[in-house]
């Protein structure tokens, strides 16, 4: 996502010590990171450890305007979300009650930018009424929350109260500064490769990774939308906020596909189905010494539904206002014969990848693609990071959805 500007507000807590790696996680994504700490955060984590990562002055001193570097109101001003992390159930109850006494609720009270905090305490404290009062009323006031998150907390007790973990803080932060453009929207992605049984141990597959189809689903979900991911053999972790269904072979994901799809309005096909699937499945492993020597065996292998064929039909048969997106991974000829796989399956466009290419498609973080439209507009893009892709493909998804508003 675009550069932004956000400034970590630091409190005292145990957790505090985990900072620098999300100081770490959002300026590898590109962002400009300044922190602001409290006397008593210092106890648990360096200002210089802040100040290095981030490359910015890092500071507790409300005063200190010698060097005009640690100003709260400009710190304020400067920031597109404040993140306090962690949120001491002190820093809550004086954020409730607009106490100023430290340089963080200075700058947090003075703010206009977006607040998320990150709440990490002992579970007393936390299920304690009068901090669930004022995590309410931040609540209320559109403060945004990330955790806590149950298990063995710093002081011995078991529960809930654990800061979440630093990739968590900084996706909530990616939620935070992304435009909510597709809430109230369900968006159906497909990803990965199914996997067709042979046996009871053997299977044909391919290669595809899902990366593409997981970072639409996670770029989706960002934006608001209620993602439902249908995943074919990956090894992937499930985006935050997404609802995942496994499947297995082409025929469950044909399934699954059609049983939701009267509840979305986008369909965005990333998977690579497989065309064919052996005719019967051994239930049984097929053992070598069943057969003569040097036996070879014969797989017939008979066709599978196409899926987005089935989709685009059922939405040209009913409301026609879905966005249907389909994907054409081609070796050779690639535009053409996406051309041609638009026609044929009657999608809204076609995202077309060269799978011949080594620096992209299947299997690596990037991909170079091309976006082929009805009537022959085609649109070429550069190569990408996966996650870039998902951004690009959801604009013209959403512009395709004010089309039909
Ligand atoms: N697709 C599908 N069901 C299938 C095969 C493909 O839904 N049985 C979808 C894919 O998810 C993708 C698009 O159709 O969105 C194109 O898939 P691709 O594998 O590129 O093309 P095929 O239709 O399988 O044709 P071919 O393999 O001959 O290129």
């Amino acid at each position: 996502m675009d550069s932004r500007r956000i400034v970590i507000a630091v409190t005292g807590g145990i957790a505090a010590y985990k900072i620098p790696e999300l100081v770490r996680a959002l300026t590898s994504a590109g962002h400009i990171c300044r922190c602001v700490l409290t006397r008593e955060a210092t106890q648990f984590v360096s200002p210089l450890v802040l100040e290095t990562l981030s490359q910015h002055p890092a500071g507790d001193d409300l005063f200190d305007s010698n060097s005009g570097e640690i100003d709260h109101i400009a710190v304020a001003d400067w920031a597109d979300l404040v993140v306090v992390a962690p949120a001491t159930a002190n820093t809550l109850a004086k954020m409730n009650h607009g106490i100023t006494d430290d340089l963080v609720t200075a700058v947090v009270l003075a703010t206009k930018a977006k607040l998320l905090v990150a709440p990490a305490m002992n579970v007393n404290m936390w299920s304690h009424p009068a901090t669930e009062a004022n995590v309410a009323a931040l609540h209320s006031r559109g403060v945004l929350m990330v955790g806590p998150e149950a298990g063995e907390l710093a002081c011995g007790w078991e529960g809930e109260g654990r800061m979440s973990s630093p990739a968590d803080i900084a996706e909530a932060c990616h939620r935070a500064l992304t435009a909510q453009s597709l809430t109230g929207q369900v968006v159906l992605v497909t990803a990965g490769g199914t996997s067709e049984p042979i046996d009871a141990v053997r299977s044909v597959t391919n290669r595809s990774s899902g990366k593409m189809g997981f970072a639409i689903a996670g770029e989706a979900s960002r934006r608001g939308a209620n993602v439902i991911l249908v995943a074919g053999e990956t090894v992937l972790a499930t985006p935050p906020c997404v609802q995942r269904i496994d499947v297995q072979s082409a025929l469950e994901m044909h399934e699954v596909v059609m049983r939701e799809l009267p509840n979305t309005h986008v369909v965005v096909k990333t998977a690579a189905v497989a065309d064919f699937r052996p005719a019967r499945a051994e239930p049984r492993k097929i053992k070598k010494e069943d057969l003569a020597p040097n036996e070879g065996i014969r797989i017939e292998l008979v066709p599978n539904p196409d899926i987005l064929a089935d989709v685009c039909a059922k939405v040209a048969a009913t409301s026609g206002r879905q966005v249907v997106v389909g994907f054409a991974a081609e070796s050779h000829d690639v535009i053409p014969a996406a051309q041609r796989k638009l026609a044929r399956k009657g999608c809204d466009f076609i995202v077309a990848n060269d799978v011949s290419r080594t620096d992209a498609g299947f299997n690596v973080d990037e991909n170079a693609v091309t976006f082929v439209w009805p009537g022959g507009q085609i649109e070429e893009l550069a190569l990408l990071p996966k996650h870039q892709v998902a951004s690009e493909i959801l604009d013209r998804v959403e512009k395709k959805l004010g089309e039909r508003t």
